[in-house]
């Protein structure tokens, strides 16, 4: 059984995913950390964006691990490098790439299949898994959204105002919903839920309510 939950970023896709797949008992896909990992490698390795062979070659030597809480990349844990600012700055140019959203596509179904996961991203009830059991599309007023990313910025010692981040995000929002390859639009059958003035409890508890109600009608079609 799979859950999606999409939505820009700051909407509170990844905690309400981690919270809901906890008390479903499911698995969690944060599939934004995949493409944060590949965009790493990239930076690291000085691939220019574009060059779609030299990506193909590069992702052919790429070993990507996804664990609770945990990313390795060859091996290596990157999940602290991959939240930097340079790494979400470079994310977006890096996730329009054709051939490395048809490798982390093949990545998160073949990890996903036959399993029970909440996965969580852009694409994930339109393009990735679109016979999906239950689908969210999570938004949040952009002005709340800047303030939880300053809350989490401040948490980790860096000062940015909401007005930079408010630009940035707006930058990021524009770009993942204007690309060619898999916009960031909610799926024709995916719940529009607007976190702006909910808590985390309640937008988790609405999500419990909706997936334990398709199982059970999956269960009992009659
Ligand atoms: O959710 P995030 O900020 O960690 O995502 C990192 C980047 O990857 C961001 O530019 C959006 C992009 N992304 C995507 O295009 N498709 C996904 N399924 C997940 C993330």
């Amino acid at each position: 059984m799979i859950v999606t939950i999409d939505g820009p970023a700051g909407a509170g896709k990844s905690s309400a995913a981690q919270e809901l797949a906890q008390r479903l008992g499911f698995q969690v896909l944060d599939t934004g950390a995949m493409y944060r990992a590949v965009t790493l490698a990239v930076l690291r390795k000085h691939v220019a964006v574009h060059d779609e062979t030299a990506l193909e070659r590069l992702l052919q030597n790429l070993r990507l691990e996804l664990n609770p809480g945990q990313v390795l990349l060859n091996g290596e844990d990157v999940t602290l490098p991959i939240r930097s600012e340079e790494v979400t700055l470079a994310s977006g140019a890096i996730a329009s790439s054709p051939v490395v959203r048809r490798r982390l596509v093949h990545l998160q179904r073949t990890l996903a299949n036959g399993k029970n996961y909440v996965c969580e991203g852009r694409d994930q009830g339109t393009i990735v898994f679109p016979d999906a059991l239950c689908k969210f599309f999570l938004v949040a007023d952009p002005v709340e959204r800047a303030h939880r990313r300053q809350r989490q910025l401040v948490k980790r010692g860096l000062t940015v105002t909401v007005e930079q981040i408010l630009h940035e995000q707006e930058e990021r929002d524009r770009r993942d919903a204007a690309r060619d390859l898999a916009p960031m639009v909610p799926a024709a059958d995916a719940v529009v839920l607007d976190s702006t003035k909910m808590t985390l409890p309640q937008v988790v508890e609405t999500m419990e309510r909706m997936v334990r109600s398709r199982i059970q009608a999956q269960r009992s079609p009659c």
